[in-house]
């Protein structure tokens, strides 16, 4: 059985849905607090903040557990600046107390959600896993911090996991039954289709002088059902045998703040209110992924690849959904 710490959220529901899909046996655990009900789409549900001890033990215990996918985090690079504090405690010290729990009940596999966010201001595009890890934010931070504890946890206690560093995740479940609904959304894909339903003003473009061929920021966006996908590939490849480590999630395709509004006003028919507008602070201005080894060692292959196709997918659900799952005042 798999157990989805964070399962009612926007990368884990999608894992929930794949893994049921593809026959496994899922419990998942979520506090709720940024995730949605409506989002866990079958197998157990129990309600619980798995940075207590307590709930892990009851969940360990009542469920034949061989692997943990990691979703929960706190993961917004502006408030990560403000108030490192609570991402501390969430993304590291909770993450502690899982390892503890999993230690204590024999879990033996782990796949946790990394970040493209633990690289920093990238020395070279396409980034490599070996590529120097210089987080620029606290959000980043965390993430690098959880790494490196599971690489210890495997050296002196054997438990095994992989890390899976996403770029953009983007786009939403191709049936439409599920999709993106934070609070407050920060995202780009999101913001920009929100704002073609007339539910924002105006979508503001986060700086016009990069050092790129239209002068917006390029991100490589990969769709939520290609890291799902990633997930079981990880958890498949680790009962095989393989070591710890950590992979790349991207396409290699860098596209630009302007060129995902343009394919957006083509996805939706009509143009989109936008505005010219500073850079954010802390955004690097290009962010795109070697993903060779987790194609050549995983068997990993993307179908959502081409950035008109993730659009799509998320438009159907924003466009159905305009409220999203409609469970926050
Ligand atoms: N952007 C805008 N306008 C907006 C929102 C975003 O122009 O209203 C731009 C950003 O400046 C950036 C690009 O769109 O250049 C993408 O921004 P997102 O906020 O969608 O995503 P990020 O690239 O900031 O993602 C980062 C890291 C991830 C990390 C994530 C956490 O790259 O690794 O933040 O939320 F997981």
């Amino acid at each position: 059985m798999i157990c989805v710490i964070g399962g009612a959220g926007y990368i884990g529901s999608h894992c929930v849905k794949r893994l049921l899909e593809r026959g496994y046996n899922v419990v998942t655990l979520d506090n709720l607090e940024a995730g949605h009900l409506a989002a866990v789409v079958g197998g157990e549900f129990i309600q619980g903040d798995y940075t207590d001890r307590w709930s892990l033990d009851g969940l360990f215990s009542s469920y034949p557990i061989e692997c943990v996918m990691h979703f929960a985090a706190y993961a917004s690079v502006a408030e990560s600046m403000t108030d490192p504090a609570r991402f501390y405690r969430l993304n590291v010290v909770g993450g502690y107390v899982l390892l503890e729990a999993m230690r204590a009940h024999r879990i033996p596999y782990l796949i946790f959600s990394s970040s493209a966010a633990t690289y920093g201001e990238p020395r070279q595009v396409p980034i490599a896993e070996d590529h120097p890890q210089e987080p620029t934010n606290a959000y980043g931070e965390t993430k690098r911090a959880f790494e490196q504890m599971l690489r210890w946890y495997d050296v002196a206690f054997g438990l095994r996991s992989i890390s899976l560093r996403y770029f953009n995740a983007a786009g939403a479940d191709p049936d439409g039954q599920l999709g993106e609904d934070h609070h407050p959304e920060t995202h780009l894909i999101p913001l920009v289709l929100l704002t073609a339903l007339g539910k924002r003003a105006v979508i503001k473009i986060f700086g016009t002088d990069y050092d790129t061929p239209d002068g917006t920021a390029i991100r490589d966006y990969i769709h939520v059902t290609d890291l799902a996908d990633a997930h079981i590939l990880a958890y498949e490849a680790l009962k095989r045998g393989a070591p710890t480590t950590a992979y790349n999630l991207g396409n290699g395709l860098g596209y630009s703040v302007r060129e995902v509004i343009r394919t957006a006003e083509q996805v939706v028919g009509r143009s989109i209110p936008q505005e010219e507008a500073p850079r954010r602070a802390g955004d690097p201005a290009r962010l795109v992924a070697s993903a060779e080894r987790a194609r050549r060692e995983l068997g990993w292959q993307p179908q959502y690849a081409d950035l008109r196709t993730i659009i799509e997918t998320a438009w159907r659900w924003h466009s159905t959904h305009p409220d999203g799952y409609a469970d926050r005042v």
